[in-house]
């Protein structure tokens, strides 16, 4: 596939095809950082308890960086001639990230972050597999947006490992 593409100028009318396809899958990423914003605005708000206060700071810290993936993907989205999309092709997704029954259950919290860093490692993931040979702009910066995913997710499992270690995961 790489040395067919071989020279592939995204920008140009022969790349329109190639162009739709990076479109779809950065409008996904898009609409996913979109909404981890929201969840760990209210996830870094809503738990109650002295060890809630670790995973609250951390997620406070997390929501301007996914807030500023979402600028990166939107800002690509454009530089590849399509058009961000408004609020009103928005859906929901992180059903993990809804605010648990009790706001003491930090663990529902860490388990959540995990899984929706994990879907977006593998999204991310197919977008630099989708984009190699083709459009290594997006690649490169797709690498640099996974490898902090990566970053969380292995923060937010090291918390987990602590609340397993003392037998309350
Ligand atoms: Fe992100
Ligand atoms: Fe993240």
């Amino acid at each position: 596939m790489a040395v067919q593409t071989r020279g592939t100028d995204i920008l140009a009318d022969e790349s329109r095809e190639h162009r739709g396809r990076m479109i779809e899958l950065l409008t996904k990423a898009y609409w996913m950082e979109i909404e981890t914003v929201m969840s760990y605005i209210s996830c870094s708000i809503n738990p109650d308890g002295v060890r809630a206060q670790e995973i609250k700071e951390s997620l406070a810290e997390d929501i301007e960086e996914e807030l500023g993936h979402a600028k990166l993907f939107a800002n690509r989205i454009k530089e590849l001639y399509g058009v961000v999309p408004g609020s009103s092709s928005f859906s929901a997704e992180q059903n993990s990230l809804q605010p648990p029954a009790e706001q003491t259950d930090v663990v529902h919290v860490i388990r959540g972050v995990i899984e929706a860093e994990t879907g977006a490692i593998e999204h991310y993931t197919s977008i630099v597999d989708e984009a190699d040979g083709i459009d290594w702009v997006t690649q490169d910066m797709v690498i640099d947006i996974l490898h902090d995913e990566q970053r969380h997710r292995r923060l937010f499992e090291g918390f987990l490992r602590e609340y397993e270690a003392e037998g309350l995961a």
